[in-house]
C-alpha cells in the first residue's frame, strides 16, 4: 500500500517505520504524503491506542528533508514546502488525539529532529544523533524546528544547536531533556512498547483531552488555563469517566470503553 513506510498494528499499537534506508529515511514528498495518510488512518482507527514513529535500518530516524528535492526552489516554492509540510505532518501529528512516541534509532538531522519533536514524546537509542544542521545549508529549520526546540530544551541551548548546525549525542539529548530515556539500540522498540502499554491501560479519550490541553500552553493567543477547564469538564460527560470512577469505588481495575 505505501511505498516508503511500513506500518503494524499489533496490541493496540500502530507502529509507523519510515523505510528509506538507503536515503537514510530522508523525507521526500512522496514520503511525507504516505507518513500523512499513515497517522491519519492510525488516530481514527479504535483499535490504536499509542502510535510509534522510527526508522528503519540502525543508522538513521530521519537524516532530514530530502535535499535534492528542494536544492532549486524558488522563495515562493521553499515556503510552500514548509507551509505544507507543517500543515500535512507536523503539526498534524503534534495535534493527533492518539499519543505519538518517536523512538529515536539514529540519526535525527533536519525535518528527522523536527518531526521527532512534534510527536508527543521521544526515546532514543544509545546510538541517535541529533540536530538541526539546516544554517550549513543556507536555511533554517523549516518544520516547526525554531519553535519545538526552545519549548523542549530552552532557548540558550537550541540557539546554540541550530546556530552550530551541531549533533548532540542521546546521552546529552537526555540532558537536554530533549529525549525521556535512551537504551541500547535493541531495547528500543520493546521499551516503546512498554510505556505504550502503560499509557493503554488509561483512559483514552482523558488522554487526547489531556494533549489539546498540555498543547494550549504552546499555541499564541490561547489561554490554556481555559482550555485546560473546558477539557476537564468534557470528561465528565464521558463513558470512561463513569467507568474510571466506578471502578475505583469498585476497587477493581477499570475496563475503559474509550468513549
Ligand atoms: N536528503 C537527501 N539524501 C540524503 C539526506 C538528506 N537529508 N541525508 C542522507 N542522504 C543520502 C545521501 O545522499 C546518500 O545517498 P547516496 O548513497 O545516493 O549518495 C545516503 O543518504 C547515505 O548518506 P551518506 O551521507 O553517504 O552517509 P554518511 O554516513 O556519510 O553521513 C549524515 C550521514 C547523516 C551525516 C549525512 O548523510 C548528512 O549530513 N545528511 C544530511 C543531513 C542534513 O543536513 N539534514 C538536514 C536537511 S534540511
Amino acid at each position: 500500500m505505501y511505498t516508503n513506510i511500513l506500518t503494524t498494528l499489533q496490541d493496540g499499537i500502530t507502529t509507523i517505520t519510515i523505510n528509506r534506508p538507503t536515503k537514510l529515511n530522508a523525507l521526500n514528498k512522496a514520503t511525507i504524503e504516505e507518513l500523512h495518510t499513515a497517522f491519519d488512518t492510525a488516530d481514527k482507527d479504535t483499535a490504536t491506542k499509542v502510535i510509534i514513529i522510527t526508522g528503519s535500518g540502525e543508522k538513521a530516524f530521519v537524516a532530514g528533508a530530502d535535499i535534492s528535492e528542494f536544492a532549486d526552489f524558488s522563495e515562493a516554492e521553499g515556503g510552500e514546502l514548509a507551509a505544507k509540510g507543517q500543515h500535512l505532518l507536523f503539526d498534524f501529528v503534534a495535534n493527533l488525539r492518539t499519543p505519538v512516541i518517536a523512538a529515536v534509532n539514529g540519526f535525527a538531522l533536519g525535518g528527522g529532529l523536527e518531526l521527532a519533536m512534534a510527536a508527543h514524546f521521544r526515546i532514543a537509542s544509545d546510538t541517535a544523533k541529533m540536530g538541526l544542521p539546516e544554517v550549513s545549508l543556507g536555511v533554517i529549520p523549516g518544520y516547526g524546528g525554531t519553535q519545538r526546540l526552545p519549548q523542549l530544551v530552552g532557548k540558550g541551548r537550541a540557539m546554540e544547536l541550530i546556530m552550530t548546525a551541531g549533533m548532540i549525542d542521546a546521552a546529552q539529548a537526555l540532558t537536554y531533556g530533549l529525549v525521556n530515556h535512551v537504551v541500547p539500540l535493541a531495547e528500543l522498540l520493546p521499551l516503546a512498547e512498554k510505556i505504550a502499554g502503560k499509557i493503554m491501560r488509561n483512559s483514552s479519550v482523558a488522554i487526547a483531552a489531556a494533549i489539546q490541553s498540555v498543547n494550549a500552553a504552546y499555541e499564541t493567543g490561547v489561554n490554556g488555563f481555559e482550555t485546560e477547564i473546558k477539557a476537564f469538564s468534557t470528561c465528565f460527560g464521558t463513558a470512561d469517566f463513569k467507568e474510571g470512577t466506578t471502578a475505583f469505588l469498585e476497587k477493581r481495575k477499570p475496563n475503559f470503553p474509550g468513549k
